[in-house]
């Protein structure tokens, strides 16, 4: 280091001294940072903002040149011998391909400050094709060279060449040097590594050498090409030094300079190599960088990160949505695979089951409106929630076997579907609603007797269907206003047959529990805990009540809460002896008063307390079709028993109630009761 400093203190002064006799003697730039003086630019070549000299771009087949605008003297006198002088330069080649370059670059000494009619590609901006290799160029060069061009009697695609006024090379050798144990080594040019390159002529003695090492090793004893040759024929008095470099037609490189020192008669000033600017660490162009540097530091770290998170969420979508929609299914159900449904057409069906769609509320379950997205048809969702499982599986295939046989006064069962704790069950949506909405607290559609006769037959047929037309007797154990739909014609369909038993199936009768409603549950259902056919018809028989007079089955009639059964006020009226006054003012003026009384008085011995004195479903659809008549009953006949409905009008206030007709009564009923 310190040698260094001294030579070049010495150099200083020397260079100082012999300023006053010549034009220009030394100069050094150490990086091209603005402001540049003395440095002209020209075709592709520029600048770069951190002091690169950048001879070629991206652009193909152009040349760049940069020149020291001023002349140097390199002869005392016009006819003289060339002074010896020196030159050291950092550059650096960055290939747009890996391994594949165009074209290379030199330094160059040419009579003027520019070369404006070299060629591109194989030129290497220093010649045409008409003036290559004549000696009236006076061009001296130094070319690396980066492509074998066999024209030009190149040796590869990577030497070092001495030129003449010619391409063809007077000595040239391939890229490398001579370290310090004598080994050769070589050096490939275009790895974006910046080399340092050595020219020095030695004027008395006509020695041409060019040294080239790795930038930070220092000089090498031993130049890697020299020859002998007096260049006082080639160069003039007064030349001009610069750096040419051209890019071939379909590959370019970028060709930098990253300092420069020149001088005459003497060494040429050591570069200070740690203020140079650093070359684009990643390659020559923007997209060829991405691609070749961070790409893969992207897909090293990026990609991995996305792919996870993506799975992630994916993991966490898939089992969201399965719990959403899951089902359960045991090997029972595979018989009943047909009618089975899926959640997920169910919840897209009803839309998510949102309050919007509620279509009301009972003691098992919601039921909600929905449209099947496929058929477009309208269907009813009930679902109904069992934590116990008890006798799912009898409910299950009961109401599928029932639904299955369809019959004009049930609501068609479509399907149903089992999740955990929680039975979906889909029905055609009736869309007239439920009875109940036409009956009671002064409603704005009523159905006039004729309606409400037909569709008492045909609950009454719906019933007797259950009890003695199927394979097997089935009971309804829910009959009520609220389960009897009215389809578009106003018919009277039974809906939720068989509901009552998943809530009170037990194989303990002390501990059945009692399902249905109050104001329907017959006095023996309550003392057993039994159901029967006969059950049902007790509950049917309010229901002809509530259809007649247009009244609940109970009813609270004044402050201190006390209720009365329809079934007694009835009784009463019919005792005072005109039981039409008990009919319901809604049902017009058109109706047969033979009828209404028959409804009426079949509706009182339907709720008859005694089970054997009510009569079967066969002979209710008798009577009410007029295949046989009423027997003339008096009011004497079911006096005896009046004291028992009362009865139940007492056990009635005994519970708390706290929604009239449509609470479910669920209470252990212990023995004796
Ligand atoms: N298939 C259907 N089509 C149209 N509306 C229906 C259908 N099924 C039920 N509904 C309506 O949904 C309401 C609620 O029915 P839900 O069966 O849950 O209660 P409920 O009949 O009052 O009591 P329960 O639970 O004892 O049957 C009914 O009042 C009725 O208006
Ligand atoms: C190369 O440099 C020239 C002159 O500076 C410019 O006009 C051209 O757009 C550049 N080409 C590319 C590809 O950068
Ligand atoms: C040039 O050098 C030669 C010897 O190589 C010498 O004979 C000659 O005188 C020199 N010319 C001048 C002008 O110094
Ligand atoms: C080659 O360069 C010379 C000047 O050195 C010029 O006169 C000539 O026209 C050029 N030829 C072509 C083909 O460009
Ligand atoms: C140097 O390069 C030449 C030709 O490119 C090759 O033959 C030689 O083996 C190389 N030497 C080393 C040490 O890599
Ligand atoms: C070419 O250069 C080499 C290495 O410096 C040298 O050994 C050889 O003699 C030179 N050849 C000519 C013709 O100058
Ligand atoms: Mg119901």
């Amino acid at each position: 280091m310190l040698v260094k400093q001294l030579v070049f203190f010495f150099f200083s002064l020397i260079s100082q001294f012999q300023k006053s006799s010549s034009q220009s003697l030394y100069f050094i730039y150490n990086g091209f940072r603005p402001p540049l003086t003395d440095i002209s630019i020209q075709g592709i070549a520029a600048v770069t903002p951190n002091g690169l000299l950048k001879l070629t771009n991206a652009t193909t087949r152009k040349t760049g040149h940069a020149f020291y605008t001023k002349p140097i003297r390199f002869k005392d006198s016009p006819n003289g011998n060339v002074s010896s002088f020196s030159t050291t330069f950092v550059f650096a080649i960055s290939p747009q391909l890996r391994m594949l370059s165009g074209f290379g670059m030199t330094f160059v000494v040419s009579p003027k400050p520019s070369l404006p009619y070299a060629g591109a590609s194989q030129y290497m901006g220093l010649f045409n094709a008409t003036n290559n290799g004549d000696d009236t160029n006076h061009v001296f060069a130094v070319e690396l060279d980066t492509i074998p061009n066999l024209e030009v009697n190149d040796m590869d695609e990577n030497h070092v060449g001495l030129d003449i006024n010619s391409l063809i090379s007077i000595n040239s050798s391939r890229a490398g040097y001579w370290d310090k144990t004598g080994q050769f080594k070589n050096l490939t040019m275009i790895t974006s590594k910046p080399m340092q390159v050595w020219i020095d002529y030695d004027g008395l003695t006509h020695q041409i050498d060019v040294t080239m090492a790795p930038i930070n090793e220092d000089k090498p004893r031993k130049p890697l090409v020299s020859t002998v040759k007096d260049l006082s024929s080639v160069l003039f008095q007064d030349m001009f030094v610069g750096f040419s470099s051209s890019t071939a037609l379909v590959i370019a490189s970028d060709h930098f300079v990253l300092g420069w020192s020149f001088a005459v008669k003497g060494k040429a000033p050591p570069l200070a190599l740690s203020k140079l600017p650093k070359i684009p660490r990643f390659g020559p162009t923007k997209i060829q960088s991405f691609y070749k540097n961070r790409l893969p530091l992207f897909s090293l770290v990026l990609i991995p990160v996305l792919l996870i998170l993506s799975i992630v969420f994916l993991v966490r979508f898939i089992v969201r949505r399965r719990r959403k929609f899951a089902e359960e299914i045991e090997d029972w159900e595979t018989e009943f695979a047909k009618i089975r449904m899926k959640f997920k057409d169910l919840y897209y069906a009803t839309k998510g089951f949102k309050e919007k769609g509620l279509l009301g509320s009972g003691g098992f379950g919601s039921v909600y409106k929905g449209v099947m997205p496929k058929t477009k048809k309208k269907i009813a969702v009930k679902r109904v929630s069992n934590e116990s499982r008890q006798g799912l599986k009898e409910f299950v295939s009961e109401i599928v076997s029932i639904g299955r046989m369809s019959h004009r006064n049930l609501v068609p069962l479509l399907g149903y579907c089992r999740r955990k704790n929680e039975l979906l069950l889909v029905y055609d949506y009736m869309p007239n609603g439920s009875l109940d909405k036409y009956l009671y607290n002064s409603p704005e559609v009523t159905l006039d007797w004729r309606q409400r006769f037909k569709v008492i037959k045909g609950v009454a047929s719906g019933l007797f269907f259950l009890h003695e037309e199927w394979e097997q007797v089935v009971i309804h154990r829910d009959i009520k206003a609220s389960n009897v739909l009215l389809d578009a014609e106003l018919n009277g369909r039974l809906g939720d047959f068989g509901l009552a038993r998943l809530c009170g199936h037990g194989s303990d009768p002390l501990t059945t529990r009692v399902a249905g409603t109050w104001g329907y549950l017959a006095p023996d259902h309550i003392r057993t805990g039994r159901t029967t056919t006969t059950t049902d018809v007790f509950a049917f028989g309010v229901l002809l009540l509530e259809v007649a007079c247009g009244r609940r089955p109970i009813e609270i009639q004044n402050e201190i809460d006390e209720r009365v059964l329809l079934g007694d006020l009835v009784f009463e009226f019919w005792n005072e002896g005109n039981i039409l006054d008990a009919k319901d003012p809604n049902i017009g003026s058109e109706y047969d008063e033979r009828e209404v009384e028959m409804v009426l008085k079949l509706g009182l011995l339907c709720s008859h307390s005694d089970p054997y004195a009510r009569p079967t479903m066969r002979q209710v659809l008798n009577y009410l079709n007029g295949d046989a008549t009423l027997p003339d009953l008096s009011p004497l006949d079911l006096r005896g028993n009046g004291m028992m409905m009362l009865g139940i009008h007492h056990r009635v206030s005994e519970f708390d109630m706290s929604n009239g007709a449509s609470s479910i009564v669920d209470s252990v009923l212990s023995g004796g009761r």
